[in-house]
């Protein structure tokens, strides 16, 4: 098996989970960068690495290694300025979610990828979940028919899964935060990955609780996946672990639940629920399923879960959410008040 040697850029939440879960993959060897000095050290001192650096082109610089995978785990505005470095010096990348904050630089970013011969995909983690990857092949298989309708519902408690929340990117859109460019982008990804690409929207978001923050909390999408229905509604502050992505086709129902890692069917009309695949609720798992999978792709064993086309189709829809909700076309139920 070969030993991929990888670069991770920033090991804050997602970067540490990526190393470590490509650590457990064992087809790797593992190096970072990081700004931040203090968690440079903790990193360094937690894992055992084999290069430790304060910026890309440190690492870049660095002739006693030459890294075939870079995974970007900074914040969103970097993901394509970094892309584009570690593409000209011929690595494949891992790019986190979302690809970015804006359009710029990405046709470029995609023609140079074609340019250099490189590998390149997007880390919307469930598209990479063996739970949402059988569901998704039983609706193409069309065991239950034409799909017409998908029905997501997520909701988390956010400070407790992510009591930083404050202090990081999330506080603004412009580096990537609210609910809409950080958490209804990942179901917004998988629905398209069910349903086909949204090509219209609408959107209603507002910020109802989260402390410290004025972003959006709390948002409600109606969208076409061309002719199939799409409704996506999603919180960061109630208190059920809730992410459910429905998919209703014309003789059956399909259903994938995160928080119990499997999904389900059901044919007969008011009959029960068939659980047709469960996957591990280790949380660690699905990461590295991801890395797995992702280093299959390099090795030219497996296509990539998304691409960066299709994670640019999620970032335009990213795009129209955020503009939907901010220019909103309400119609008023009762004029005269
Ligand atoms: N796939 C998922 O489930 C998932 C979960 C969380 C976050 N994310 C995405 O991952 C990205 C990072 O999120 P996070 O929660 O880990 O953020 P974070 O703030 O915890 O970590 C980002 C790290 O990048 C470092 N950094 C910033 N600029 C750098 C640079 N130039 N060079 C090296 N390091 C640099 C920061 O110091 C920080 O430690 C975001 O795009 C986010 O949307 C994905």
């Amino acid at each position: 098996m070969d030993t991929h040697k990888i670069l991770i850029l920033g090991v804050g939440s997602i970067g540490e989970r990526h190393l470590r879960c490509f650590k457990a993959t064992k087809r790797a060897d593992l190096s970072f960068c990081e700004t931040n000095e203090k968690l440079r050290k903790t990193i360094a001192d937690r894992y055992e690495v084999s290069g430790c650096y304060n910026t890309l082109e440190e690492a870049l610089n660095d002739r006693s290694k030459t890294f075939d995978i870079a995974v970007i785990a900074t914040p969103s505005p970097l993901h394509i300025p970094m892309a584009t470095q570690l593409v000209q010096a011929g690595i494949n990348i891992f790019i986190e979610k979302p690809l970015s904050t804006s359009l710029d630089g990405i046709q470029e970013l995609i023609n140079l990828i074609k340019k250099q011969q490189v590998i390149a995909a997007v880390a919307y983690t469930y598209r990479s979940h063996p739970a949402l990857r059988s569901m998704k092949q039983a609706i193409d298989e069309g065991r239950f028919g034409k799909p017409v309708q998908v029905v997501s519902v997520w909701g988390q408690h956010f400070p407790k899964y992510r009591p930083a929340y404050r202090e990081i990117y999330y506080t603004s859109r412009a580096t990537g935060g609210g609910a809409i460019q950080d958490v209804m982008t990942h179901a917004i990804n998988a629905g398209e990955f069910l349903a086909g690409p949204i090509d219209r929207l609408m959107a209603d978001a507002a910020h109802q609780v989260l402390e410290g923050v004025e972003v959006e909390d709390t948002v409600h999408v109606i969208a076409r996946h061309g002719d199939i229905l799409g409704c996506y509604s999603l919180n960061q502050h109630q208190a059920p672990n809730e992410n459910t992505i429905t998919v209703i086709c014309e003789r059956g129902t399909a259903k994938f639940d995160l928080n119990n890692a499997c999904w389900s069917s059901m044919t007969e009309p008011g009959g029960e629920w068939q659980k047709e695949f469960t996957f591990s609720l280790e949380r660690d798992d699905i990461f590295i399923a991801q890395a797995n999978l992702f280093l299959d792709v390099v090795e030219g064993k497996a296509e990539p879960a998304c691409t960066v086309a299709e994670g640019l189709q999620s970032l335009r829809v990213n795009l129209a959410m955020l503009d939907a909700a901010d220019h909103p076309n309400w119609r008023l139920v009762n004029p005269n008040k």
